[in-house]
């Protein structure tokens, strides 16, 4: 075993954090890769930071070796916000929660809120007027909020999403805006943390109790009503082996964290979706005749899905394209041996769907939209990896892809996309893989 991955040193901490304050973190690590290798390192202060863009390598961190690595310093930060849940814990606590909650997320599970996604996709596009500017972003975030909130506590309490989603953005502005400072946070905060053990929030006291606020009456009401069937009423009456299920904090905690994790990812996926479309009118044409020949005049439903395989190939090369959650990080436990390097105990290790899903070893024309190419997928495992992997994937991806399908199908049944200008389209990483300016479609009704 040879001594830490190849790489600048500390120079790299410098561009790092010049990276991270200008939204360009991708374009830094894609750089890093190039120059030094598929395994590439440099140091941050005493912080170590590691890039892995080998698909053997991810597996290795995210399934095989899983239990050597836990969450990097961004979930301590998340933490402080949303509390201890799925999205912030690792083993033991982290199991439990996903044993309780993974049945209300299956699959079959999931397709029954299928109705609620496609009413409430309808009633946003009722008020698009024919042929004006829509800001497709903030449509699509109206969209998945109205969708989380509608499955989470029923189609009257839905704006309940919003409000804490109101709350968690004022938080992740004010993060942004820190940039690459906040790497430093994480390990600061351990220390602090131990001393005030007892404090719901250090950083941010004033949002916890909002969201407490917002979310208490709504877990009383749905405890006082029993039996419903969105996904509130199932975490309520969900229990483990042994019979034990989550307490008012834990709901409270998961129900803000499945918020934060279920919005704006899936709202970023349909506007790249939409963006890509209005670009490619060939495609477009494809994916409509395909929608009428399924659906005909009626409104798509989730039984539709199966006879609509190109809508799920868009989709799957718009996440290939542009990733929601471009890169996630992991801390290896106790120093560690990968891919014949030394990896410190606590480093960064980085892995990264947007940097692999577009090289050309694993994708032909990787920077081209090619949605066909998901009829015959050729790539290896872990070439293609938008949901994550291992026991921390994303417990969301069956309700984001139904959502996702069912809106781009309902959408595009009565919309053609259309540019209204000619600037290429522009990514900014900050977090979550966003346009880097709003993207203004007109919609014509077809
Ligand atoms: C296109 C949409 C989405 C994408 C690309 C996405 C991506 C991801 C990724 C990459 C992870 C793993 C991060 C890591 O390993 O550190 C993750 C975890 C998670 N996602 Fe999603 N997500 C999406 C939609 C959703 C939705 C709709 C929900 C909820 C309704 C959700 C809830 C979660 C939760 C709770 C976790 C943590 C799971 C755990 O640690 O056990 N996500 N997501």
């Amino acid at each position: 075993m040879s001594g830490a991955p190849p790489g600048p040193g500390a120079l790299g901490g410098l561009g790092f954090l010049r990276a991270a304050a200008a939204g360009k973190l991708l374009e830094f690590f894609i750089d890093l890769v190039r120059r030094y290798g598929d395994i590439a390192s440099f140091t941050l202060g005493p912080q170590r930071i590691v890039v892995v863009n080998d698909p053997a390598l991810v597996e290795e961190i995210l399934v095989t070796r899983q239990r050597a690595f836990v969450r990097d310093t961004g979930a301590q930060l998340l933490r402080e916000l949303v509390g201890e849940g799925l999205l912030t814990t690792d083993d033991p606590t982290h199991l439990e929660r996903r044993r309780i909650m993974q049945p209300a997320f299956h699959r079959a599970r999931v397709a029954h809120y299928g109705e609620i996604v496609v009413g409430e996709t309808e009633r946003i596009v009722r008020a698009w007027r024919p042929g004006t500017r829509i800001d497709i972003g903030v449509e699509m975030a109206r969209l998945t909020l109205a969708a989380v909130g509608a499955a989470l506590f029923g189609t009257d309490l839905r704006e309940g999403a919003t409000e804490i989603a109101g709350v968690l953005a004022s938080v992740t502005e004010r993060g942004g805006a820190l940039g690459g400072l906040l790497a430093f946070a994480g390990p600061l905060l351990a220390p602090i943390r131990a001393a005030f053990p007892n404090r719901a929030s250090l950083l941010f006291p004033r949002e916890r109790a909002r969201l407490e606020a917002i979310v208490a009456p709504l877990v009383a009401r749905e405890r006082a009503a029993g039996d419903g069937d969105d996904l509130l009423s199932l975490m309520l009456a969900a229990r483990d082996e042994g019979g034990r299920g989550l307490d008012d904090a834990a709901i409270r905690n998961e129900i803000c964290m499945l918020v934060l994790a279920g919005h704006e990812t899936t709202a970023n996926a349909l506007t790249w979706t939409f963006a890509l479309l209005a670009q490619h009118r060939d495609i477009e044409a494809k994916l409509h005749a395909e929608i009428d020949a399924a659906c005909g005049t009626r409104s798509p439903s989730v039984d539709d899905l199966a006879r609509m395989p190109y809508v799920a190939h868009v989709f799957d090369e718009t996440l290939r394209l542009y990733p929601p959650a471009p890169a996630f990080a992991r801390r290896p436990i106790t120093e560690i041996e990968l891919g014949g390097y030394r990896i410190s105990k606590g480093a960064s290790v980085f892995v990264s769907p947007f940097i692999t899903q577009r090289d050309p070893r694993y994708f032909e024309e990787p920077l081209a939209f090619v949605p066909e190419r998901w009829a015959h997928p050729t790539q290896p495992k872990f070439a293609f990896f938008p949901f994550g992997g291992g026991s921390k994937m994303c417990i969301g991806e069956p309700f984001a892809r139904m959502e996702a399908l069912l809106a781009i199908a309902t959408i595009a049944r009565q919309f053609s996309m259309q540019r209204t200008d000619d600037r290429p389209l522009e990514i900014a990483a900050r977090g979550l893989l966003k346009p880097a300016r709003p993207v203004m479609l007109a919609a014509v009704a077809r």
